[in-house]
This record gives structure tokens, C-alpha cells and sequence, in this order.
């Protein structure tokens, strides 16, 4: 059986602020990505996923939307979009895009009207509720991004419900009309040609029909950020957040009847029991409930290979699993592991069973940058300042070449740079055999070479130390995967059929050593091994 693209893929996540810049603005755009497609392919990465590009006030960077059938004029014009997907096809490379579902911006139409009266046909469009009986918000719920997730609006004198900004309400999923006009926003961009979408915070869809209090988080401690204060029992991860998900697949399922699958992939932080679900039971949700554990995982040999193997067995029949190593919310894969062991991950991450997504600068090793209190954007930053939780550290541009800011942009950056960006940028890195570019380019050309990498079955294999093994098998070819989380030399014994296999690629320069079963791995050292 072939398997879809969506499964022996790799995914790359484009934050398009940050990518490139074809008009000189400091903000990247989607005609910028357009001049960077062969960049991308020859990386050999299958599908992009760019984040919100759609009209937005940027109250939180695209993620409140205005307009879901229009492209920001900061990022182009929806010639501009078909442009791109046309591009990005011609050179076999899926695209998806960005579904807001769970909350538009404060200037969608949609709201302004919902806000102009009581009696307005679209209130019910969004969570609109009376004061407490003291005049406060109706309920304890706080914001992700800090603060009441209830704003007051004295003209209509009622409280709205946002689970992020104020300046983004979450519309009511409830309201049948609410549903209607979403959908049209899937077909829009489905008749357009997408291949698919991610959808962002999928768990917070529906809330509690009637609001209960969230009980307190006895762990909270103020370094965590206030949304923790709580528990986000009944404002997140309802039951009836399954069949919006399914109603979801089933217009994507009918697109995919002619063609290629339409992938839809879902945003949800939850632990792995509560996320399974998402898969879908007896109607089919997501084809991919993103799975984030390594993102904050101990980077311990022992305890991955827990996570591993407990990921594998509670996935559904049939459900595909997945891995991502970063986002534009979470700390890079390089400021938390360090540059050494970023290679091991970049290894783990494309070894792994289960579709990869991979964050756009990753394959530089870039890391978090420290930003400046004056060039700060980020609203989580600047509403809950100096946690650590802002993430415009993430969020920097592309770095391209040697040339002025990068290649970015030929005006001042909207974030800055990293500081070697003269040196870690994709053209120089490219030349350099050894680089962390030059080690993705080489797994990315392994997984295709190799369907065992890609599509085959996984099973963990005894090692002790600081040594994380795996065996990849597809028919009759067999790889092993040996990965030394840590600085001090290790040792591996190699199952019989590996005893004396060549090294097919390792995270360091330099022959792997290798004695019939007994495999050296040097300091921070993965390597895949096949027989010849
Ligand atoms: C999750 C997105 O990834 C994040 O960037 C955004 O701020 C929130 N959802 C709100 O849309």
C-alpha cells in the first residue's frame, strides 16, 4: 500500500512574518516565500504550513481575523496567495494553511455587528453573558494570555468571553449559523486548491453550556503565568467539541474524493489520553492531533523512550502519529537542548514513526533571541512581562545569506535578527558539510530514501545509559537509529542482524565506530545504521 503524503511527509511550519520579505517593509509576505520555494524544496521538506495570513488588525500577529477570505494587504493579495499555491504545487510541495476557528478578531464584521445591540441577529455568534450578581464577570475563566477572559461592554451592558485577547472574541460554536459560515470558510479556501489546514486551539471550540466556575490549579505558582491559576475543566475539551471536528473532516473528506487527501491537522495541548480522541471515534476528526511532548520532554533517554512507547500504544487503530519539535509559541529546539544535542533532536524528530513538522529556522539551529524591551511585539509579553513567555524570541526572521539584514529584507527587520546570523544563514550554511542545514538536508534525503524512515513500523531497542535505540523496518529493510542524549561516550549492542552495518548517517563528521554488535557512540552522537 502506498501511503498518503500526509503520513510519509514532512511537514515545514513558515511563520510568514518572518520568512521573507519581497517589498521591503521588514515584514515578510507571501510573494517572499514565493522567491524562497526552491529553497525549500532542495531542504526537501513535502508540505508548508504558514500561519495565519489572513486581514487581521495583528492585535496577536494573524491570529485574530477580520476578514477569513482575504489576504492581509501586509502579506499580498489573494492573486498573490493563488500565486504561491500554484508555485509551491509546480514543485511538488503541499500547502496549508491557517484555520482560526475558535475566535475571530474585535473588527471581524461579524462582531461589530453581534456588539451593536442586544437584539442584533448575530449576538449569538459570539459568548455575550450578564454580570455576576456583585457586577463582575460571570465566571472565574482567565485568559491564556493573563487577565478575566471576560470584557465588559457598557453600551449593551453585557460581559463577552475571549479566551485569548479582547481583541478576540470566541464566537459560539453552539449557533448553527456560526457553523454554516465557518464551513464556508474551508470550502473557500478548499475550491482555492489547499491541501489542508492546522487548526488552531481546536480544544477550546466549546465551552461548558453553562459556565461553571474553573476549579483552581493547587500546583499554580506565579512564574507559571496566571492562566494556570486555573484549570481548564470546563473552558476547554468539551464532549461536544468531537462532533465540530468531525463535521470539519467530513467537508475536507469530500474535497479529498477527487484528488489528493485534504489533511486537517489539530492545535491541541492536551495529555496524551485526553488527546487521543481527536483522532475521532466512530466519525473520523483529525488526521493528525498535533503531539507536542517533545517540546517539553526531559531529555533523558530513559524517559523518552517512556514517552515514545506510551504515545505508540495509545494511539487509535489506524491513527498516525506525529512529532514537533517547535513552534511560534514554544521555546526553540536549540535554546532548550543546546546546539550539540539539537542535531540528535533534528535526528529523533525525522526518525521517528509518525509525520514530522518542523519549525522554520530549526534547520539553522537558530535560537531564541533576546529581544530588547523597546522592539518587543509580542501582546503575551507585554501583558505578563519578564515570565520567559513571550515569543517573539521564536519568531525572528529567516536568515538567508551574508548580505544586508540577512536576505530577510532590504528594511529594518520587524524583529531582530540573531546575532551570528553573518555566519548561520542558509547560504553559508549550505556550503558547510558539517553544518546542522547540511545534517537536515542528509536525513530528509534518508527518509526518502528509505521507506523503513518514513512510513515503517518502530520498535524501541534495549540500550542503557544515555543511549535512546530504535529499530525502523519496512519489508525487508531494516534501519537502526542510536541516539546519545548526552556528552559522555556510550555504548550500544546492536541486535545480530545489525552486528557490523555501515553507518548511514550520523549527527557528527567522522566514521561512527563500529565493532560486530558493539556500536561506539561519541559525546551528543545519533547515527542511523542499514545494512549495506
Ligand atoms: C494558538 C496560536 O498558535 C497562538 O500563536 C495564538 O496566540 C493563539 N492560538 C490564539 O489564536
Amino acid at each position: 500500500m502506498i501511503a498518503p503524503w500526509w503520513q510519509a511527509g514532512v511537514i515545514y511550519q513558515i511563520y510568514p512574518r518572518s520568512f521573507q520579505d519581497s517589498d521591503g517593509d521588514g515584514i515578510g509576505d507571501l510573494n517572499g516565500i514565493v522567491q524562497r520555494l526552491d529553497s525549500l524544496a532542495a531542504l526537501g521538506i513535502d508540505a508548508i504550513w504558514i500561519s495565519p495570513i489572513y486581514s487581521s488588525p495583528m492585535a496577536d500577529f494573524g491570529y485574530d481575523v477580520a476578514d477569513y477570505c482575504d489576504v492581509d494587504p501586509r502579506f499580498g493579495t489573494l492573486a498573490d496567495f493563488d500565486e504561491l499555491l500554484a508555485q509551491a504545487h509546480a514543485r511538488g510541495l503541499k500547502l496549508l494553511l491557517d484555520f482560526v476557528p475558535n475566535h475571530t478578531s474585535d473588527r471581524h464584521a461579524w462582531f461589530v455587528e453581534s456588539q451593536a445591540s442586544r437584539t442584533n441577529s448575530r449576538r449569538d455568534w459570539y459568548l455575550w453573558r450578564d454580570a455576576a450578581p456583585d457586577g463582575g464577570p460571570p465566571n472565574n475563566w482567565i485568559s491564556d494570555f493573563g487577565g478575566s477572559a471576560w470584557e465588559w461592554d457598557g453600551a449593551t451592558g453585557q460581559y463577552y468571553y475571549h479566551a485569548f485577547l479582547r481583541e478576540q472574541p470566541d464566537l459560539n460554536w453552539r449557533n448553527p449559523a456560526v457553523q454554516v459560515a465557518m464551513h464556508d470558510v474551508l470550502r473557500f479556501w478548499f475550491d482555492r486548491g489547499v491541501d489542508g489546514f492546522r487548526i488552531d486551539v481546536l480544544w477550546h471550540m466549546i465551552k461548558a453550556a453553562d459556565f461553571p466556575d474553573n476549579p483552581p490549579n493547587p500546583a499554580w505558582q506565579p512564574g507559571m503565568g496566571e492562566m494556570h491559576r486555573v484549570l481548564q475543566f470546563h473552558s476547554a475539551d468539551q464532549p461536544e467539541v468531537h462532533a465540530i471536528a468531525a463535521a470539519m473532516r467530513d467537508i475536507a473528506g469530500g474535497y479529498s474524493a477527487t484528488g489528493d487527501e485534504r489533511v486537517l491537522i489539530g492545535e491541541i495541548y492536551l495529555p496524551v489520553e485526553r488527546l487521543m480522541p481527536y483522532y475521532g471515534g466512530e466519525r473520523a476528526e483529525v488526521h493528525l492531533p498535533f503531539n507536542f511532548q517533545l517540546i517539553d520532554a526531559p531529555w533523558e533517554a530513559r524517559a523518552l523512550a517512556r514517552l515514545i512507547a506510551d504515545y505508540e500504544a495509545a494511539l487509535p487503530p489506524g491513527g498516525w502519529p506525529n512529532w514537533v519539535l517547535g513552534n511560534h509559541d514554544r521555546p526553540r529546539v536549540a535554546a532548550k537542548r543546546g546546539q550539540a544535542q539539537a542535531r540528535v533532536a533534528a535526528m529523533l524528530l525525522l526518525t521517528l514513526r509518525g509525520t514530522p513538522t518542523l519549525y522554520y529556522g530549526d534547520e539553522l539551529g537558530l535560537s531564541d533571541v533576546a529581544i530588547p524591551y523597546e522592539r518587543v511585539r509580542d501582546p503575551r509579553e507585554l501583558r505578563e512581562p519578564g515570565l520567559g513567555l513571550g515569543r517573539d524570541p521564536v519568531r525572528t526572521p529567516m536568515a538567508w545569506d551574508a548580505s544586508e539584514n540577512a536576505g530577510f529584507s532590504t528594511a529594518r527587520p520587524w524583529l531582530p535578527l540573531h546575532e551570528d546570523w553573518p555566519t548561520r544563514n542558509v547560504a553559508v550554511m549550505a556550503e558547510d558539510p558539517a553544518s546542522i542545514l547540511a545534517l537536515y538536508r542528509q536525513l530528509l534525503t534518508a527518509r526518502r530514501a528509505h521507506p523503513a524512515l518514513a512510513i515503517g513500523d518502530f520498535a524501541l531497542l534495549d540500550s542503557a545509559g544515555d543511549v535512546l535505540a530504535y529499530e525502523r523496518r519496512q519489508g525487508a529493510q531494516r534501519l537502526v537509529v542510536a541516539l546519545n542524549l548526552g556528552a559522555q561516550v556510550q555504548h550500544l549492542d546492536l541486535p545480530d542482524w545489525a552486528g557490523g552495518c555501515p553507518p548511514l548517517l550520523s549527527t557528527i563528521p567522522g566514521p561512527a565506530q563500529i565493532e560486530g554488535r558493539a556500536l561506539r557512540l561519541r559525546p551528543n552522537e545519533g547515527v542511523i545504521l542499514a545494512p549495506a
